[in-house]
């Protein structure tokens, strides 16, 4: 949530790196974006609300080419408003010290009132809502010769969270990051270093990179990188290589990145099981959840943690725990799992979902369960990421960096990491080889199933255009169906700006059946699980009121009572929640090119929450 940028060179303009960059973050956020560049003369800050587009234009006609030369060293940022309207005033950077001093931040200062109040006393003047700009004046208060120890100083006083860089035209060529709880990386490149809170913005330099921990402040300089603690002794930290190249978060070709990574699934979920299956033992091999056999067999219920898309994956992951493990299981929302005083402890299994490995509620969900002893994992996407560090054991999904603000394929990774896990651990109790051999295969073929599901893009865009004009729709599915219901409508919403609301299909007569008509079409999913019969039962319910049916089925199993139909292989149980989601991802992703949204920055979201 809110992207930043830093840039520190001997030679080469930051004006470009910093934009290019921004451009790369701004999926975190991008309700309005700046820089601020330092020179000898001092520090020039730009800031324009909306894209970083609108920002580049304001930099093309207010810095000519011929002045960037002198601006090596700068930072940007791209926000998701938090405190304060998307105005120019409120984008970052902030400006303190009469102008000399820049800073850029991701996350809340959670005792930004208070701070703000001390600081007006004495007689500072503020020009925003922000809670950041508090830091900015914080820090040129502290400034007495040692920037470094000047915002180490101005951070002990701060309660929240924050990845933060500064430069300030008193410390000519040193740029300050600090991180808790938002995420920043340092690239290390041959002869600038980039700053940056994701490496999205960073491979296009180095792929050599530092991961920031939390406490750690860094004096970012040509010469190099100094890390330290926040009472400012120094640290060292590890210098580590990105395992994918630029070519991974560009579009490829691809109108939209959303599309792109729809029709990357099939290697997504390849690399996701590649070596994971134990086709003689009937089983998983996950050795990041560094579970013994023992501890398996000694779990006694399992939470499932998560927000947005990655809750819906696990609430299948709950249906898959009970029917191949016999284990219960409940999906929780992070934040409500959170502040409900979960009862959880060492008979439980907690485990975060996160495709980024950084959502606030989730880290907090995952620390609140560490502290109640309960046994933790996680399965992110994002290597290294917060979630995935402090959890220390889970699975990574290795689906590739995940751009498009929806998510997609991490929703089908998740659901397949879940899959084998609930594997492994059926396999230490009820569940028999054969039955788990039948399972390693079924998920083999995955990536082929997902394939036949993306050849039907063409079909599924003709629906699209059925009902695209639609301002409601309704998804029903039932069993280990309902979750993708539930994301389906996600979906919709999110990219199509359409109403849409997922549910149990047995439950829609008990009162949204009021609001079907002729208008609503009715999304119904009936791939072939227990319980499709009952369904088809629903479906006719809904056409009894008019409502038009759109079904998810399997191949020559078409419905008849439905009006039309998206077609998936057919396949088990287990896989169908997969194969069904990337029906309804097509149908949402055609509903909104149709609608003429914008489908990869969908308005008012960001696609890494680090904000309670
Ligand atoms: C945001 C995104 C969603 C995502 C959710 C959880 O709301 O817009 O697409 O599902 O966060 O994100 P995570 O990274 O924890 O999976």
């Amino acid at each position: 949530m809110c992207g930043i940028v830093g840039f520190s060179s001997r030679s080469t303009s930051a004006v470009r790196p910093l934009v290019s960059g921004l451009s790369r973050l701004e999926y975190r956020g991008y309700d309005s974006a700046g820089v601020a560049l330092e020179s000898t003369a001092g520090v020039r800050v730009f800031k324009q609300t909306g894209k970083v587009a609108e920002l580049d234009k304001l930099l093309k006609r207010e810095l000519p080419e011929e002045e960037r030369a002198k601006y090596t060293l700068g930072i940007a940022h791209t926000r998701w408003a938090t405190h304060g309207l998307p105005t120019v005033a409120n984008a970052h950077p902030h400006l303190a010290d009469g102008g000399r001093l820049a800073l850029v931040h991701n996350g809340i200062i959670e005792n930004y009132a208070a701070l703000r109040d001390g600081l007006e006393r004495r007689g500072v003047e503020f020009v925003s809502q922000t809670d950041t700009e508090v830091l900015a004046h914080l820090v040129a208060a502290f400034d007495r010769g040692d920037f470094l120890a000047a915002v180490c100083e101005a951070l002990k006083r701060v309660e929240g969270t924050y990845g933060i860089a500064a430069i300030s035209a008193r410390h000519p060529g040193e740029m300050v990051v600090a991180r808790k709880g938002s995420p920043l990386v340092i690239g290390i490149g041959e002869k600038d270093t980039v700053v940056a809170s994701d490496v999205s913005a960073i491979v296009a330099y180095t792929r050599q990179v530092i991961y920031l921990k939390d406490g750690d402040v860094a004096m970012v300089t040509p010469d190099g990188v100094d890390i330290h603690s926040l009472d400012n002794s120094p640290v060292s930290r590890e210098v580590q290589e990105v395992d994918w190249d630029i070519g991974a978060i560009e579009k490829g070709g691809y109108d939209h990145f959303m599309l792109k990574e729809i029709f990357e699934q099939p290697d997504a979920l390849a690399n996701t099981i590649r070596g994971r299956l134990d086709p003689g033992g009937g089983t998983a091999i996950l050795s990041g959840l560094n579970l013994s056999p023992r501890e398996l067999a000694a779990v006694r219920r399992l939470v499932i943690v998560g927000c947005g898309t990655s809750l819906h994956a696990g609430m299948v992951g709950k249906c898959l725990f009970e029917s191949l493990a016999d284990v219960p299981a409940s999906p929780e929302q992070a934040a409500e799992f959170r502040y409900s005083n979960p009862i959880v402890g060492p008979d439980d299994w907690v485990i975060a979902l996160s495709q980024s490995g950084e959502t606030a509620d989730t880290l907090a969900a995952v620390r609140e369960s560490i502290r109640k002893g309960a046994l933790v994992s996680a399965l992110c996407n994002v290597v290294g990421s917060t979630i995935a560090r402090e959890a220390g054991r889970g699975v990574y999904l290795h689906a590739g960096p995940e751009i498009s603000v929806a998510s997609t394929k991490a929703f089908t990774a998740q659901v397949t990491a879940l899959l084998m896990t609930a594997l492994k651990l059926g396999r230490t109790r009820r569940l028999s080889r054969e039955a788990g051999d039948r399972l390693v295969r079924e998920i083999t073929g995955l990536p082929d199933l997902v394939r036949r599901v993306l050849a039907q893009s063409e079909a599924i865009a003709r629906i699209a255009e059925k009902y695209a004009s639609a301002s409601d729709m309704f998804f029903i599915g039932r069993g280990i169906l309902y979750p993708v219901a539930l994301e389906g409508a996600l979906k919709v919403k999110e990219v199509a700006y359409v109403h849409a609301e997922g549910y149990q299909a047995a439950e829609l007569k008990h009162g949204p059946i009021a609001l079907l008509s002729e208008k609503t079409p009715v999304v119904a999913l009936l791939a072939d699980i227990p319980g499709k019969e009952k369904t088809l039962g629903n479906v006719q319910e809904c056409r009894a009121r008019n409502a038009p049916v759109i079904a998810v089925a399997t191949e020559g199993d078409e419905t008849a009572a439905a009006t039309d139909a998206m077609v998936v292989p057919k396949t088990c149980p287990e896989l169908a929640p997969i194969v069904s989601a990337v029906a309804l991802q097509l149908f949402a992703y055609h509903v909104a090119r149709l609608r003429g949204c914008e489908i990869d920055q969908p308005r008012n979201l960001a696609k890494s929450v680090t904000v309670e």
